[in-house]
């Protein structure tokens, strides 16, 4: 019976391709399979397959390449410069090498040290590829590649190390015991051949050849003199060198000698190297120092996962005076956020890069121990997520949307108590609804009236529809009553920004017949403002001096208000308003480029254009970055309604021009105008991005050739967001997200917060969730 649930067991197993994992879950790793279209995978997933198809085309890597010569003159010899150690500037020939901690030597690249690097990260590239994609010519080159590097007789390593990190002019150009840590890089190797098993181009011939290879090298390791030294090290390099050695006797069938250094690891490694304080005194000494505390930590990590998965805890081993891997951990993580200042060794570069790296060593460990709440709380607080990292798809990610509208949960709680205390402090009773901060800092509240009331209510309502919790539907509505007389507004264009975004969403939410009738008035109300003649609805009445009909491009945010009360009454005069106006705009509005102007003012007399201005961009004939953000994601919606080509060819030109535009800074987030020549120096308007991720996803429905790029391109924009421009919890004014410009010109807004930019990034999270969903 036993024996049948063991075959039963092993047939599900090689059916679904999980196989044993050592360093990494692959329950997890199935898990993230499943999730792949999320916001939370869908950069890794797409940035690991363009890596993989890169790696598709390359040539096998080997170690007969090499442009240097192996000491031995056998080329099949792995050869490999101490990189830390540079020509002698004072002799002639540059012999011996002389040493300079922490930097590196550019003559690596001519041997094999690197080439050994590039395959397995290839090999591992193109495993993970195969398994995510379930695409054989994936499985099939990095099995191409791992019988270059170690089967086929014309090109494979010989299974040694004895000529690693060599130190020209020293020892007879032998190898150091320090050149073994060269090829952990196997480590990670291995377990990507892991992820090859269920591939039908990975042979048993391959299989049997790899298992012979690393049984030999194993053994050289063992009896050389180098790795006898190397065992003997007090260091990382010792920390590594058992690592590999469970690792490879383990793969190649030898369970019972990896068990033995299991064994006898807590004693021999994280007691000899571990402090009762945490500090590991022999990584102290060097010029990055933190980074070789971390580096030999990670070691010791390798260590636990493979030992977890034998069933034996090192982890949670600890000497009778304190030392172990926790107590490590304890000393590094408490120079988390901190300048490397605060570090009291030397660090001379990476600083930032090696918080990192320590973060996602908290995640291997929780993995092992899910109790530890502090290490938990240490990720959130200080890890980084870059959406795009491979990492993800190897440890896992918490759900990005999820996890943003916990923060925002807690800082709308905040914002609200914020709104109160500044209510109550003011002499202006009118003002009533956040919208922004004041040059000191202080929350700017507004009065219904203003064009931006609306966005407050609006993100409310993103949260209802989030979490589907009374809490905020009840506050949502507050918000959104405060907003009702702008229903009669009919002094500007704005009255849709406000009615819609609060009312609207609330309507949508809850199909409340009360709120119907206020999206209803309030159209009515701004189809007042159409003149039938110019074809367009009249934005503003201010400046009459200077514009006699102004339309700005803003407007044809207002347009969904028209297309939702057709919708709902079936009065298609709203319908035919917004589509004239949007055909109007299409017309006059645009430069070739599929930039936009901010304002065209219209004679009222012959319905033709007078001027075209800007009103708040750099100058008349520049692109006000949220002027093109307002343009495409007015074109699509537009596009929603009315299914006309040409606003989705509009919709497309637009998004190509902000998307390709040589002032769009790297991380997506565009300055506040792009033709401000300040640039670089000018400040970003972080509001542009949220409306261009929320349009972009939008977008990405109606163009099956460009969808994947438009989420893509969205998914970058919100990842940067995240990263980079989020708002501080119970800080900030109870803002989500930092640097927005409102009006660069009038030296108003500028890099501040703005309720806007918060309501299209919840409005760009739910629509990515949809599009998740299939909705
Ligand atoms: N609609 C005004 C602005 O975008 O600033």
């Amino acid at each position: 019976m036993r024996k049948i649930c063991w075959v039963v067991l092993f047939l599900l197993a090689s059916k679904t391709g999980l196989q044993a994992q050592w360093l990494w879950d692959a329950k997890k790793m199935h898990a993230i399979k499943s999730r792949l279209t999320s916001l939370t995978y869908a950069s890794a997933y797409s940035a690991l397959m363009a890596q993989a198809d890169r790696d598709l085309s390359r040539n096998t890597y080997s170690v007969v390449q090499k442009k240097g010569v192996a000491p031995s003159g056998d080329k099949h010899d792995y050869v490999s410069l101490s990189r830390y150690w540079w020509p002698n500037p004072n002799t002639a020939d540059g012999l011996p090498y002389v040493y300079k901690d922490g930097q590196s030597n550019p003559e690596l690249e001519r041997y094999d040290r690197n080439t050994l690097g590039d395959m397995c990260a290839a090999v591992k590239n193109l495993s993970l590829a195969f398994f995510y994609s379930g695409e054989e010519k994936y499985a099939q080159k990095a099995v191409k590649l791992l019988r270059a590097w170690f089967l086929d007789k014309a090109t494979l390593m010989n299974p040694n190390l004895e000529y690693s990190q060599f130190i020209p002019g020293k020892d007879n150009s032998k190898g150091r015991p320090e050149g073994l840590i060269d090829s952990y890089s196997f480590v990670e190797l291995l377990n990507s051949i892991q992820l090859l098993k269920t591939s039908k181009s990975y042979t048993t011939n391959d299989e049997e050849g790899l298992k012979r290879w690393f049984g030999r090298f194993a053994k050289w390791l063992q009896e050389s003199q180098q790795g006898k030294k190397e065992k003997a090290a007090k260091n990382n390099h010792a920390t590594a060198y058992d690592s590999q050695l469970i690792y490879y006797l383990l793969f190649s069938g030898n369970e019972p000698a990896a068990r033995d250094i299991i064994n006898d690891f807590a004693s021999k490694r994280i007691f000899a190297q571990i402090e009762p304080d945490g500090k590991q005194p022999n990584e102290l000494w060097r010029t990055l120092a933190y980074h070789y505390s971390q580096y030999n930590l990670s070691h010791m990590l390798d260590v636990c996962a493979v030992a977890s998965k034998l069933g034996v805890n090192l982890l949670d081993k600890k000497s009778a005076d304190g030392r172990s891997i926790y107590t490590a951990m304890d000393y590094l993580v408490s120079f988390l956020g901190k300048e490397v200042g605060s570090w009291p060794y030397k660090q001379i570069s990476g600083w930032e890069a090696k918080q990192q790296d320590i973060c996602k060593d908290l995640v291997r460990i929780l993995d092992m121990n899910p109790s530890l709440q502090v290490y938990q709380a240490l990720f959130q607080k200080y890890a980084r997520q870059d959406i795009a990292d491979q990492w993800r798809l190897l440890y896992g990610a918490d759900d990005l949307v999820s996890r943003f509208f916990t923060f925002a949960s807690a800082q709308f709680d905040y914002a609200m108590n914020r709104v109160e205390a500044v209510y109550n402090e003011s002499a202006n009773k009118k003002a009533v609804l956040p919208r922004s901060v004041d040059k000191e800092g202080k929350l700017a509240l507004v009065a219904p009236r203003d064009w931006c009331s609306g966005f407050f209510p609006g993100s409310l309502w993103m949260m209802y529809g989030y979490t589907g919790a009374d809490k905020w539907r009840t506050a949502a509505d507050r918000y959104t009553r405060l907003v009702e007389p702008e229903k009669n507004d009919r002094s500007s264009h704005d009255v849709g920004f406000k009615i819609n975004c609060s009312y609207g969403n609330g309507y949508h939410l809850t199909k409340n017949a009360g709120y119907k009738s206020v999206i209803v008035q309030a159209a009515a109300t701004l189809s007042k403002r159409f003149n039938p003649g110019v074809g367009a609805i009249r934005s503003w009445d201010f400046n009459r001096e200077v514009w006699q009909y102004p339309v700005i491009i803003d407007n044809m945010m207002n347009l969904e208000l028209l297309f939702e009360a057709a919708r709902l009454t079936g009065n298609q005069d709203y319908y035919r308003i917004a589509d004239t106006h949007a055909a109007t705009t299409l017309k006059n509005h645009f430069r070739p480029d599929y930039s936009s102007y901010h304002v065209v003012d219209y004679d009222t007399a012959t319905s033709k254009v007078r001027k075209k201005n800007t009103h708040q961009g750099y100058a008349d004939g520049s692109a006000w970055a949220r002027g093109q953000a307002w343009a495409l994601y007015g074109y699509t919606m537009s596009y929603r309604y009315t299914r006309n080509p040409s606003y989705l060819k509009q919709a497309q030109g637009v998004a190509q021009f902000i998307l390709k535009n040589r002032h769009l800074p790297a991380d997506l987030i565009p300055y506040w105008d792009y033709n401000d020549p300040a640039i670089p120096k000018a400040p970003r308007d972080a509001s542009a991005a949220c409306i261009t991720a929320s349009a972009l996803y939008e977008l990405a429905r109606y163009s099956p050739n460009d969808s994947s790029f438009y989420s893509q391109t969205g998914d970058a924009i919100v990842g940067n967001l995240l990263q980079y421009y989020q708002a501080k919890e119970k800080a900030d004014e109870g803002f989500l997200l930092l640097h927005s410009t409102g009006h660069y010109p009038h030296h108003s807004e500028v890099d501040v917060p703005i309720s806007y930019a918060d309501y299209y990034f919840l409005e760009a999270l739910t629509r990515r969730k949809g599009l998740e969903a299939g909705l």
